[in-house]
């Protein structure tokens, strides 16, 4: 999925609070979230879960009688990231104990499934270390932390479903929501973690996941997001006992009222299958936009990669793609430097870049996983290579973005405003297209969609006037 390298998730911890049944907040939790929406996701579950347990959310950790770190192990850099973080919190923890507080420090996500009791060696003051198929857990646990016990690991992939163990969704804030539908991953990318941190592919049966969005809705949603790390190969169990691809969950849930969009991320091109591609053409609530990361534009290295396909068969099916829903923006992951990448094989890439124009990207450099096969590969692909590479990708990644982005300029787009915009009296919705879009307009207006002029566009952002009826 559209990785994101670290996601500052205070703004986000607001916006799922209190429902009705929650006890009044006596205790404190910060959570900090790393890497993809999925962990955005499973960081609002968690505190929603706790919000039962009497834990209102603060963005000051100084303030926390819990502090979570949902983690990332995607990158090197991410990993690292972590440790230096349970350094600040370690000293933070210690001042606190000095005013006769407790703090627990407890490590979820991808590096805790990962590295498990190595976290409390390199770092002994946290007390938990909690995998991604575990957090439903997280309130029991807790409460073996504050009766005296330390260092506990959770990591083992449990038996009971942790979504049918999590309290309903709270009350949401934000009008656009994450929702969870598929998890863990099959394809074994032989740079990839996700597979080993997040186990197989499992998909939520359709009930499961339509009676979430349907209190989602209920609460005021209006753009749900499906996630997978796999998300088009989703086959859930349908009420009928038969299976349901993605396409069909899609058509089952654009039957909810009051719901406006639907999105989903990610998916592989093996997975990108008939009937969603029919779905682009036929679905009004399905919106025009399409994560569809390729990583490479050679075929050697995606071989290597074990990718599965060739940069033939993706320019194929984004022309078929294409041909149902014309305007559809394309987004894309890559990886540069992959194990034995060479100039020719980098150019190869730029090749597919140009053939495609793409709406939106990531890149990366190729960060070397332990455990992964790529990790053990003799071809290493030196770091002043890849910087030069990841230079000249992003640079033509960007004038693409731009050119995208310009094209819309002196156009009426659909917005769904979402928040209250940086300047006073500014809000900032997303296009059909995912693009941010600035609007000068009272924050009633959030939750809405407006039809928005417009006027100028930047890199990163559209911003424009909202046309009156
Ligand atoms: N299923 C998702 C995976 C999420 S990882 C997907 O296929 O997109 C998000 C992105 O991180 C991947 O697409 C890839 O571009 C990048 N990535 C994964 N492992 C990496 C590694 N070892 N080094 C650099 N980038 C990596
Ligand atoms: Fe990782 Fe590949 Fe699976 Fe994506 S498809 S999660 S890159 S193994
Ligand atoms: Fe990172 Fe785990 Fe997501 S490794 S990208 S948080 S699935």
């Amino acid at each position: 999925m559209g990785e994101i390298p670290i996601i500052d998730s205070r703004k986000r911890a607001q916006a799922s609070t209190g429902v009705a049944e929650e006890p009044p907040a006596t205790k404190a939790v910060f959570v900090k979230t790393f890497g993809c929406q999925m962990n955005v996701y499973d960081s609002d579950r968690m505190m929603e879960a706790l919000a039962r347990e009497g834990y209102g959310v603060t963005d000051s950790p100084g303030d926390a009688d819990l502090i979570i770190l949902n983690t990332c192990h995607i990158r090197e850099k991410a990993a690292e990231k972590v440790y230096s973080e349970l350094g600040r919190l370690k000293q933070l923890k210690d001042l606190r104990r000095a005013d006769g507080k407790q703090t627990v420090i407890a490590v979820a996500g991808c590096v805790a499934q990962a590295e498990g009791a190595e976290i409390t060696t390199r770092q002994p003051a946290v007390d938990l270390v909690i995998g991604p198929q575990s957090y439903h857990r997280l309130p029991s646990l807790i409460g073996r932390v504050s009766r005296g016990e330390s260092r506990i690991v959770e990591t083992e992939f449990p038996q009971e479903d942790k979504f049918q163990s999590l309290p309903e969704r709270a009350v949401q804030r934000n009008p656009s929501a994450f929702l969870t539908v598929q998890e863990g991953c099959d394809k074994f990318c032989t740079f990839c973690v996700v597979p080993y941190t997040r186990g197989i592919e499992v998909s939520r049966p359709v009930a499961d996941v339509e009676k979430e969005a349907r209190k989602l809705v209920a609460s005021g949603v209006r753009e749900l997001t499906l996630l997978g790390q796999n998300v088009n190969a989703y086959h859930g169990q349908g009420p009928d006992g038969r299976s349901v691809s993605l396409a069909g969950l899609l058509d089952r849930l654009s039957a909810i009222e009051g719901l406006a969009r639907l999105r989903y991320t990610t998916s592989h091109p093996r997975d990108m299958s008939e009937d969603l591609i029919a779905a682009h053409a036929g679905n009004p609530k399905l919106m025009p936009f399409l994560h569809l990361p390729v990583q490479s534009g050679s075929d050697r290295i995606l071989a290597a990669m074990n990718r599965k396909h060739t940069a033939q068969e993706y320019l194929r099916l984004i022309a078929r793609i294409r041909a149902a829903r014309p305007d559809i923006a394309l987004s894309s992951d890559f990886i540069v430097g992959f194990p034995g990448e060479t100039e020719a094989d980098f150019e190869a890439t730029l090749d597919l870049v140009r053939a495609v124009g793409f709406a939106q990207t990531f890149s990366f450099k190729y960060s070397a996983r332990p455990g992964t096969p790529a990790a053990t590969a003799g071809d290493q692909v030196p770091e002043a290579i890849k910087t030069e590479r990841l230079a000249r990708l992003q640079d033509l990644l960007e004038s693409q973005q731009a050119a995208f982005n310009a094209a819309l300029v002196g156009r009426v787009v659909p917005v769904l405003f979402e928040r209250k915009g940086r300047h006073e009296g500014q809000i900032v919705g997303r296009s059909p297209y995912l693009q941010l879009v600035h609007a000068d307009a009272a924050a009633d207006l959030i939750g809405q969609i407006r039809p928005v002029a417009v006027r100028s566009a930047s890199q990163l952002t559209l911003s424009g006037v909202i046309e009156t009826a």
